[in-house]
């Protein structure tokens, strides 16, 4: 094998997708209630981004940020008019985004410190390892950025004590996704809003997996009436061709001036296509409708299903962002699903994920949940003592 083992791999070689199902080299089927970690949120192989792709794969595939590309002005302008940031700057992936965001805060506040969260994710690039608030993404690595800092997650209180003055930014999810699909409460997302305000320093939001209207807006943020000044994006943004975006407030421009930061591939032609034929869909009020009335119907489907059994602790998450927490290791139940038919992800050791593509039918989550009941039923029974509720 000539791969590094940075991944552990399941056993199944998915070849090939359409919509919510994917198909492995045996013929078998799942429903893909992953979608690449909430990338493919119109589901595989939309029929409207590969015509763009194709599109625009027939005139020209890569120009350098050197020239015009009206292509990436188009799909700013999508991401601009569906938020209250004003410019954009596109890259690769979702660290790359807050790699950007991580250098335009120092740079135009003049200050250092970046206030994150514990059992935060924001990547994997030194600055952005550095951000996220989890020792194991960290170790072996030595010396991390010295100027980052961790609260407690959803913890008003420890945001209002701050008083750093050195303070550039607070970087923040709205909903932990890596961490264990953790949702911040309203009280504690205005706490930081207002501390960035005492402190003038910049609100960083995350949207790298809960944004393109993954949670039923086109950014979480918009649930609770934030205001940041930065806000990052990859992941569903081009429905599986890799692009990012970094998106700021326009007192930011001239700190992003001629050279101060850039990227070979980012944005280009076939990227910004993908994007702009995703937005167009997403981006859309009935669409988004769809994706919240579908995520409440379905979380309210698992609740009356799942919250009975003893195994399970709650369900979180909000839209088609959804979180199983388990009261034992959740990898046996992830298995069981899989044999079943049923892709799901882990956030955390005792959280099952869903992350369905938004387009996902109506019958399509009623299977789901009927495939979680059964797996769960005999993740449990195998567990405990069926007559007494008491571990075996
Ligand atoms: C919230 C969040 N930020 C950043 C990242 C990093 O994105 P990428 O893997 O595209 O670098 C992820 C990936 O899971 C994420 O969930």
């Amino acid at each position: 094998m000539n791969l590094f083992p940075t991944y552990k791999r399941f056993p199944i070689n998915i070849v090939s997708g359409k919509g919510t199902v994917v198909t492995d080299e045996n013929g078998k089927d799942y429903l893909d209630f992953v979608s690449g970690i909430a990338v493919c949120n119109l589901g595989h192989c939309p029929e409207n981004v590969k015509q763009a792709v194709e599109d625009q794969m027939e005139k020209i595939w890569h120009v350098s940020n050197l020239y015009q590309l009206p292509e990436q002005e188009e799909a700013a302008s999508w991401l601009t008019r569906f938020t209250e940031l004003d410019h954009v700057f596109f890259c690769n992936s979702g660290a790359e985004a807050n790699e950007a965001a991580i250098k335009l805060a120092r740079k135009y506040t003049g200050k250092e410190k970046i206030y994150s969260f514990k059992q935060s994710f924001h990547g994997r690039t030194f600055a952005t390892m550095s951000a996220t608030g989890q020792e194991k993404i960290q170790q072996g690595y030595g010396t991390l950025l010295p100027t980052f800092e961790y609260l407690p997650y959803n913890d008003p209180e420890a945001v209002n004590n701050l008083t750093d003055e050195n303070t550039a930014a607070i970087m923040v999810e709205v909903i932990q996704g890596e961490g264990g699909v953790i949702p911040g409460s309203s009280e504690f997302l205005q706490a930081v809003q207002k501390k960035c305000e005492q402190l003038n320093c910049l609100l960083i939001i995350d949207e790298v997996q809960t944004g393109i209207g993954r949670t039923g807006y086109p950014f979480a943020y918009q649930h609770h009436h934030l205001d940041p000044d930065i806000v990052t994006s990859a992941k569903g943004l081009g429905s599986g061709f890799p692009v990012g975006a970094m998106l700021g407030k326009s007192k930011l421009k001239a700190s992003f001036s001629a050279g101060a930061h850039g990227t070979t591939f980012g944005g280009n032609p076939l990227a910004t296509a993908a994007v702009t034929a995703t937005l167009n869909t997403i981006f859309n009020d009935s669409f988004l409708k769809g994706v919240r009335d579908k995520g409440a119907a379905f979380k309210q489907t698992l609740e009356t299903k799942l919250a009975p059994f003893d195994l399970v602790e709650t369900i979180r998450g909000q839209g088609l962002m959804i979180g199983i927490v388990l009261k034992e290791a959740a990898m046996p139940l992830l298995q069981k699903l899989q044999e079943l038919g049923l892709m799901t992800v882990l956030a955390g050791p005792n959280v099952i994920r869903l992350l369905p593509p938004l387009t996902v039918t109506e019958s399509e989550l009623n299977q789901a949940s009927e495939l979680l009941e059964t797996a769960i039923k005999q993740y449990q029974d195998s567990l405990y003592s069926q007559t007494t509720g008491s571990k075996k």
